[in-house]
């Protein structure tokens, strides 16, 4: 496929995920933030679409980012913002691209208030609890419907 052909997806991070690495290893493991980017790169790659990954610990930022997407797919990690923030819910609602909510953790088997996600009920899937697989498994789920 030209690159021009290859659908966009954009992989929006919020707050503290810049992180990963040296966060609560024992939650998040290992893999850090430039980890996280090269695998959505490489897996990108492989399956023959673009990926622009990106991350914020600024709200406006993040809100602005889904305002403007012009992408065909967008990988949702919100981070804490996932169960707090009725401004992400609202910007993702408008949103003419499917989206994946990802977590690198499994928030549902942890602390009561992550149980719930403002954003979940939007989204086309759900993925959590593979560390980066997570965002590998969400751009294969959107790749086999982009392309
Ligand atoms: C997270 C889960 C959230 O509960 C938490 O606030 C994060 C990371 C995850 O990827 O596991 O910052 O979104």
């Amino acid at each position: 496929m030209s690159p021009e052909a290859r659908p966009k997806v954009l992989v929006l991070n919020g707050p503290n995920l810049g992180l990963l690495g040296t966060r609560e290893p024992e939650v998040y493991g290992s893999a850090t933030y430039a980890d996280l980017e090269t695998a959505c790169r490489e897996c990108a790659k492989a399956l023959g679409i673009d990926v622009d990954v990106r991350q914020t610990d600024d709200e406006a930022t993040y809100l602005d980012w889904l305002h403007t997407s012009d992408a065909a797919a967008v990988v949702l990690n919100p981070g804490a913002w996932t169960h707090t923030s009725v401004a992400v819910r609202d910007a993702a609602a408008q949103l003419r691209a499917p989206f994946v909510e990802v977590h690198l953790s499994n928030p549902l088997a942890r602390e009561e208030f992550r149980h719930t996600s403002y954003t979940a009920g939007l989204a086309t899937g759900v993925i959590a609890g593979f560390g980066i697989d997570s965002y590998r498994l969400a751009l294969q789920a959107l790749a086999g419907r982009l392309t």
